[in-house]
């Protein structure tokens, strides 16, 4: 059976460690590995818009020697209503890896179901653990470790970003704040798995409604965007209950000293971030975005070796 990576839980706190180590390897060294020459096919599938995880996926497998097929689904007969599974059976017989943006969770644990090869979570409504592995290494080599440190999340409590950073911060065996507005909190089960994981690597999850209090002495301030795609026009104002949770100088200035700032763009200046913030020294957002290439050409590596 091959692995896959769905969710950020999927890797153990082992697993995501070597995963790291080699992102590290290979950002020290960018065009020495090769693992994917011959050259092997990965299919990146978007439902959704994309800027980073489209084009550091597509040079990234370039980069590995590999064949990078770039698909935007509404082209493919999966966006006239071909079944997921019937598609996955197919491009098991053509690619080695499958690497897909789409909606629901179900959709990809149904990808993932039927498929010979990898399938990669590139963002579901509910996670986002490539971005979760690129902040990862950032937070990494501006520390030097993870274990300890004490990352807030400021924002949507129920989006893929919250997720995916509860799960695989607590993987990480750091200690994650989440604050969130009433109404967005994290999911129920994924609080619990974070919880759950959370207890095995001797971190901590708690949420916190109160901005100011949430990020006292953090090491890392993590916000996104107060509109995830495809909730444009769910109707629900955001602007009001989130605005407390906007990062300015205000919050920075309580978080620990030398604390970073993340976002895994695209940011809405004025919103969740000011432009002091996000352009100001705290800011490693342009390295974190620049990692989302290091980490998926590790993720992949380490995926096609299994
Ligand atoms: N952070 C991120 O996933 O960016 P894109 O939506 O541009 O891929
Ligand atoms: N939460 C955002 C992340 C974008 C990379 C969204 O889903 O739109």
């Amino acid at each position: 059976m091959p692995r896959h990576l769905l969710r950020d839980d999927d890797l153990t706190p082992d697993e995501q460690r070597e995963i790291l180590d080699l992102a590290d390897a290979m950002k020290a060294d960018r065009f020495a590995h090769r693992p994917l020459a011959g050259p092997k096919s990965v299919a990146v599938i978007f439902d959704k818009s994309s800027t980073r995880t489209r084009i550091s996926f597509e040079v990234g497998i370039a980069e590995l020697g590999g064949n990078p097929l770039i698909i935007d689904a509404g082209a493919s007969q999966l966006g006239r209503g071909e079944t997921i599974e019937d598609t996955s059976r197919v491009l098991s017989r053509y690619v080695d890896a499958v690497v897909w943006r789409t909606s629901g969770q179900a959709r990809i644990e149904a990808m993932a179901s039927v498929s010979r090869v990898p399938v990669v979570n590139a963002l579901t409504d509910e996670f986002h653990p490539c971005q979760v592995l690129a902040d990862l290494q950032t937070v990494r080599e501006r520390f030097g470790r993870l274990a300890g440190l004490t990352l807030t999340y400021l924002g949507d409590g129920a989006n893929n970003m919250a997720h995916s950073l509860l799960l695989g911060g607590a993987t990480a065996g750091m200690d994650v704040r989440i604050a969130a507005p009433e109404g967005f909190t994290p999911h129920p089960d994924v609080l619990r798995d974070a919880k759950t994981r959370a207890a095995e690597t001797g971190s901590g999850v708690e949420l916190i409604a109160d901005p100011d209090a949430a990020v006292d002495g953090a090491d890392v301030l993590v916000t996104d965007t107060w509109v995830s795609m495809g909730q444009e026009s769910d109707g629900l104002d955001r602007s009001a209950p989130f605005r407390p949770l906007q990062l300015n100088a205000g919050l920075l200035a309580r978080a620990a000293e030398g604390a970073i700032v993340l976002h895994c763009l695209p940011a809405h200046r004025g919103d969740e971030i000011t432009d002091e913030v996000i352009d100001g020294p705290a800011s490693a957002v342009w390295d974190e975005a620049e990692n989302r290439l290091h980490a998926q050409k590790a993720l992949l590596t380490w995926l096609l070796r299994r």
